[in-house]
């Protein structure tokens, strides 16, 4: 017997994105969205628009030349940034919790989210993959589903600590036999549930098994590996991270060398910093 329905109920229930983000993530999807009329409908948040300023002035976005007004940091950071930036406080608050069945601290879920994105990208960079969008997003959003199935890990405890000391599978495998779902596709479900694009959707349903995906592998693969930075750099482990399998492909078809990891982990770490002041 698994969770199966319960769990299903419970993504029914989940709450929505703020109406607010929802209408400006809608127009920033319209690819004839105009700079002007997003600056109008954000001018109505100060809280946005304070952190639109910040992000566009950040050491993230390696800005030279400060910006002071919504308009010219809106041309800077483009319409997908902006979205994504969007996405990211709507999203952040939720990442706060501590996460007892997975063994998270308060905002350890955040800072693990936050790593990824920012390595993630990082390695996008260092790759020369200018072309894969979201990822930020993705990195963010991935392990949404964690919040959902935490109190059914709590639940199962018992089973999970038993197969933890003889691991089999993968931890994901592990949620899917006991649980019925995985949070990957947990959070995956979510997303869809917020009408999020299909690459977002598919990457964090995928980022544990990347192999698997039809679509979207660049973006997938570099969530994939991010992910695996950032456990490996102790952030977001809890009880079971260490229980990970890492794709072997991943770092073939990438064309990824240790260099390139250890050169994201350190640029990570100091833009993570800052990130997390803007969404923490
Ligand atoms: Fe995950
Ligand atoms: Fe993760």
């Amino acid at each position: 017997m698994t969770y199966l329905n319960e769990i299903e109920k419970h993504i029914d229930q989940f709450p929505d994105m703020p109406p607010f983000c929802q209408n400006l993530i809608a127009y920033l999807n319209n690819p004839d969205a105009d700079f002007k009329k997003i600056a109008n409908m954000v001018k109505y948040d100060p809280g946005l628009t304070a952190n639109i300023l910040k992000f566009s002035n950040s050491y993230y976005f390696e800005a030279v030349h400060k910006v002071n007004s919504v308009h010219a940091a809106l041309v800077r950071l483009g319409t997908k940034k902006v979205m994504e930036l969007v996405l990211a406080l709507s999203v952040s608050s939720r990442l706060l919790p501590c996460l007892p069945g997975y063994g998270f601290m308060a905002k350890d879920l955040l800072k693990h989210s936050i790593w990824t994105a920012v390595a993630a990208q990082e390695l996008a960079d260092i790759l020369n993959m200018k072309q894969v969008d979201m990822i930020f997003t993705v990195g963010l959003m991935h392990d949404l589903g964690k919040l959902l199935l935490d109190p059914f890990i709590q639940m199962e405890r018992l089973q999970f600590n038993k197969i933890f000391k003889n691991p089999k599978a993968s931890f994901e495998q592990e949620e899917r036999s006991i649980l019925g779902l995985d949070h990957a596709q947990v959070g995956a479900m979510i997303l869809e549930r917020w009408q999020l694009s299909p690459e977002i959707v598919t990457a964090v349903r995928w980022h544990h098994e990347p192999d698997k995906a039809d679509e979207y592998q660049e973006l997938i693969y570099l969530i994939h590996l991010a992910n695996m930075l950032a456990l490996s750099e102790g952030i977001g482990t809890g009880n079971y991270g260490l229980q990970y399998i890492v794709s072997a492909q991943a770092i073939k078809i990438l064309g990824l060398k240790k260099h390139h990891i250890e050169y994201a982990a350190s640029r990570a770490l100091d833009k993570m910093k800052e990130i997390e002041g803007i969404l923490g």
